[in-house]
């Protein structure tokens, strides 16, 4: 069975309806072509073009399904700022210098990095990178977003890519646009993930009867919509690659495979000639996810509740993994792997904090806008820093030496 046919079924061939058709959908599927690897299930259950969880709508944020960093406040984005204008210098300060945010969602951490005004602001070319075509069109709302041709290269197709007049000139920046897909680069500058990598459909692997088996979705009966779990004993390369990852773990011991993470990190790599590649999530390795319960790490949100199992109501709720970033290194090592926390405090945090902690002590007992501003930073850095949370994700870094 191919994965791509099971795909187009689910996608068009077995008819559309409402967002909780999407599960019957994906039921018809597998009891036509056979039981569904859970990267399958998942790339259907989040991004399904009707019906996946972000394309109908699921997001970050206060009045979205789960919190994230740029969404607490704009702290984060005045940080990411400050590393940006870092890169830049280190560069050389190129014009144009191209970021690429990847996962840019509604575009809220590009709206707060260009409130933060950092000194790149000229020479920057910030390029959205979003899959789901709702979020695409919500950055317009917050962003003024241009074509890409006019941001990124050659205004005409057939325009000469050496001629300056199809270009934007030096020092106009910044200007945005948005695509659904890295661009093809070469670029000079930086490329940013923040939480993509756990949205990335991984498949499912258990460890019982001393072998590797690989956790698939199937139809539970012939005429039910429920989905179940089956699992199969896996191909002899996979299970050799499983071993390899996590050696013979405990009886039931679950780790992903997470190839998406591992090509996205590739094509990322690819496309910087100079700079950095910059991957913010929850990651740990993967013989340590062996050990733990697989629930804490396979995890599923829904208007900030921890939700339903993942195989239940698929489309409506968000379905994440902590990142094995043993995995991504097998590409390349990062060149830099440290917690959030950590992170912030060597690009500064402690310093905006700190300012803000006066303001708020001088102004508590007026309470004005001022005040209650200095007062939600001081807690955003809380949150953006604390170990048991956002502070313990880890800030993974490839540095590309242009000149190497
Ligand atoms: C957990 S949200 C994070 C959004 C944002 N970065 C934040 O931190 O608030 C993950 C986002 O990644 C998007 N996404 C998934 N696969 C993608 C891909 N290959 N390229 C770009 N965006 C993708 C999803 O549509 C979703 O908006």
């Amino acid at each position: 069975m191919g994965h791509g046919v099971a795909m187009d079924a689910i996608r068009g061939g077995l008819g559309g309806g409402p967002r909780s058709g999407l599960g019957a959908r994906i039921a018809a599927s597998a009891r036509r072509f056979g039981p569904l690897p859970w990267s399958t299930f998942m790339e259907a259950a989040l991004y399904d073009p009707a019906d996946g969880f972000y394309q109908a709508g699921g997001r970050a944020g206060r009045e979205g399904d789960f919190v994230t960093s740029p969404e607490l406040g704009p702290l984060f984005a005045a940080v990411v700022a400050r590393a940006l204008d870092r890169c830049w210098e280190e560069l050389g300060r190129p014009d144009p210098f191209v970021v690429v945010e990847a996962a840019a969602g509604a575009g809220t951490l590009a709206r707060d990095v260009l409130a933060a005004a950092p000194a790149c602001s000229p020479a920057l070319r910030y390029v959205l990178v979003e899959r789901s075509a709702a979020l695409r069109g919500a950055q317009g709302d917050v962003l003024p977003i241009e074509l890409p041709a006019f941001v990124l290269g050659p205004i005409a197709a057939d325009s000469d890519p050496d001629d300056d007049d199809a270009r934007a000139m030096p020092g106009t920046g910044p200007l945005l646009t948005s695509l659904a897909e890295l661009p093809a680069g070469p670029i000079t500058g930086v490329v940013l993930a923040n939480e993509l990598l756990d949205n990335l459909a991984f498949d499912l692997l258990e460890w019982r009867h001393g072998r590797w088996h690989e956790v698939l979705v199937a139809a539970a009966a012939p005429a039910a919509d429920e989905l179940v779990e089956l699992l199969v004993e896996a191909p002899p390369d996979v299970a050799a690659e499983a071993t390899r990852l996590a050696g013979e773990p405990a009886e039931g011991a679950r780790i992903p495979l997470q190839r998406a993470a591992v090509e996205w990190l590739r094509q990322a790599l690819a496309t910087v000639e100079a700079g950095r590649v910059i991957v913010i999530d929850y990651a740990d390795t993967t013989d340590a996810l062996a050990r733990r319960r697989w629930g804490d790490w396979l995890r599923t949100f829904r208007q900030h509740q921890g939700a339903l199992s993942p195989l239940q109501s698929p489309g409506t709720q968000d379905i994440t993994c902590v990142v094995a970033w043993d995995q991504l290194a097998a590409v390349r090592p990062p060149d830099d792997n440290r917690t959030q926390a950590e992170w912030l405090a060597e690009q500064g945090l402690h310093s905006l904090v700190e300012a803000a902690r006066a303001l708020w002590r001088d102004r508590a007992g007026v309470g004005d806008l001022a005040a209650l501003v200095a007062r939600s930073r001081v807690h955003e850095a809380e949150a953006l820093t604390d170990p048991g949370g956002l502070g313990g994700h880890r800030v993974l870094q490839w540095i590309i030496d242009g000149a190497a």
